[in-house]
């Protein structure tokens, strides 16, 4: 099992490119599935996650290629059983539910279990599919959604007790490209990501507005041809490299972003003192404060502060003098970076979703367990400002969501080496 081994102290500074997003290119990856046409995605990262939905498109019958950033999908035919062996390993493997519904009128998808950040239900997937007039039935372990009459346009609400479902609301937004009549999504996901697949599926001959707010309305088509797409920069890598500029950089500048994708995380930031300037709306300069401010969190589906950053800003509270506040409330479980931070030395009390940080000099380093994607990154950033070298466990965790992190931080100047 590979491990990270990061020396801390070394201030950053330079240049660092933000890749594509990973949870904009999943979904609209999984969305080819919805025509024969030849789709072209330009700026997909290269990690674990996209690789998987690539391998479960080729499984399902699909051509893939790819070349570098670039994915180009021909899905002239689509099996309607999503492989088990690839869909247990990622739980966003579950918005090719939506696509191959619509295609072939039926689907089989094995249920995504759990995960390190809580109980990770599709309840409101589902029920949104079932209100176009399909049947669901969850058996041994699968899912197996049918629509013998084909879906009708409805009326739905994608919100649920933890707010609205960003991959819930993809799901039914595809599912709708070929319902009959229209569809509106009220309670919807207003990420940027859920913008980006409407967009690609607009270029392909669907007809969706108001994707990116609260109201999505679909007006069914009869097909789709095919289409290019650039993926969006990921907001959640950008939003970590400008933690870690916060943390320890004298001059990071992040290039290919879009400013108005962060801006809750930025407001965050320059209240606690650190100094982030819009160089344009693709490149932001990031300076750590001298003399940091504690803040409070409190995450909520966008434009709201992200629950992806969450464990990022915890990484830079426990060095930020006075006590800050971290309120998780869309998985309110997702603290599986504390246990690890406090074995750095991390000053960290939780209750009731809540982590109350009192900022201590350095940390230390010590082993520590990546749990999950974001905790995992939330490692790294504690490791680049403690004392000593950190030795980070399953590094797979890292590789899933982020593309080449560690070659970036050492091009920032950072220390770190992979080893067993
Ligand atoms: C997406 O997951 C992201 N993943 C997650 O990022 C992100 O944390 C999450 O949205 C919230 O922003 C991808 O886009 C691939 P949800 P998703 O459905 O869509 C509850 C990362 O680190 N819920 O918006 O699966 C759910 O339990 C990952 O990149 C239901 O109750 O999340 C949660 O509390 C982690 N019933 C809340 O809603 C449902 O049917 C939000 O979940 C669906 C969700």
């Amino acid at each position: 099992m590979e491990k990270l081994y990061v020396e801390g102290g070394t201030r950053l500074s330079g240049n660092v490119r933000i890749s594509g997003s990973k949870n904009s290119s999943l979904p609209i990856l999984a969305a080819t599935l919805l025509t024969e046409g030849e789709c072209v995605l330009r700026n997909v990262p290269d990690l674990s996650d996209t690789n998987y939905m690539v391998q479960i498109l080729s499984t399902l019958g699909a051509d893939v290629e790819r070349a570098s950033g670039n994915v180009v999908v021909s899905a002239k035919k689509v099996a309607s059983m999503a492989p088990y062996d690839l869909v247990r390993k990622m739980r966003a493997s579950v918005c090719v539910l939506g696509p191959m519904l619509a295609r072939n009128g039926e689907a089989l998808v094995s249920l995504p279990g759990g995960c390190v950040i809580g109980d990770r239900p599709i309840d409101l997937h589902l029920r949104g599919l079932e209100a176009l007039g399909a049947e669901v039935e969850v058996k041994g372990g699968d899912i197996k959604v049918v629509a013998p009459s084909g879906l009708r346009g409805a009326t739905i609400n994608m919100s649920g007790q933890y707010g609205s479902t960003v991959l819930g609301t993809d799901n039914v937004m595809m599912a709708a490209v070929f319902a009959e009549g229209v569809t509106i999504i009220e309670g919807a996901a207003a990420e940027p990501e859920v913008a980006d697949l409407a967009k690609f599926l607009n270029s392909l001959g669907a007809r969706i507005e108001g994707a990116g707010t609260s109201k999505i309305v679909i007006q069914g088509v009869e097909d789709l041809s095919g289409g290019e797409h650039v993926v969006i920069p990921d907001r959640i890598e950008a939003g970590t490299f400008m933690v870690a500029g916060a943390v320890i950089g004298d001059g990071i500048t992040l290039e290919n972003v879009c400013f108005e994708h962060l801006e809750s995380l930025t407001s965050v930031l320059l209240e606690s003192g650190h100094d982030i300037r819009v160089v344009d709306e693709n490149k932001i300069h990031v300076d750590s404060s001298k003399d940091p401010k504690p803040n409070e969190i409190t995450t909520e589906p966008y434009p709201g502060f992200p629950t992806d950053m969450q464990a990022q800003m915890c990484a830079l509270f426990v060095n930020t003098p006075g006590i800050s506040m971290v309120k998780e409330t869309i998985f309110p479980m997702r603290f599986m970076h504390v246990p690890e931070l406090k074995r750095m030395g991390a000053n960290i009390t939780l209750k009731d979703s809540m982590a109350i940080i009192r900022g201590v000099d350095q940390l230390s380093a010590a082993p520590v367990m990546a749990s999950d994607l974001r905790a995992s990154a939330a490692l790294v950033l504690a490791a680049l400002g403690a004392e000593g070298t950190t030795e980070i466990n399953r590094l797979y965790h890292i590789d899933r969501g982020y593309e080449h992190l560690d070659r970036k931080l050492e091009a920032l100047g950072a220390r770190l080496r992979r080893g067993k």
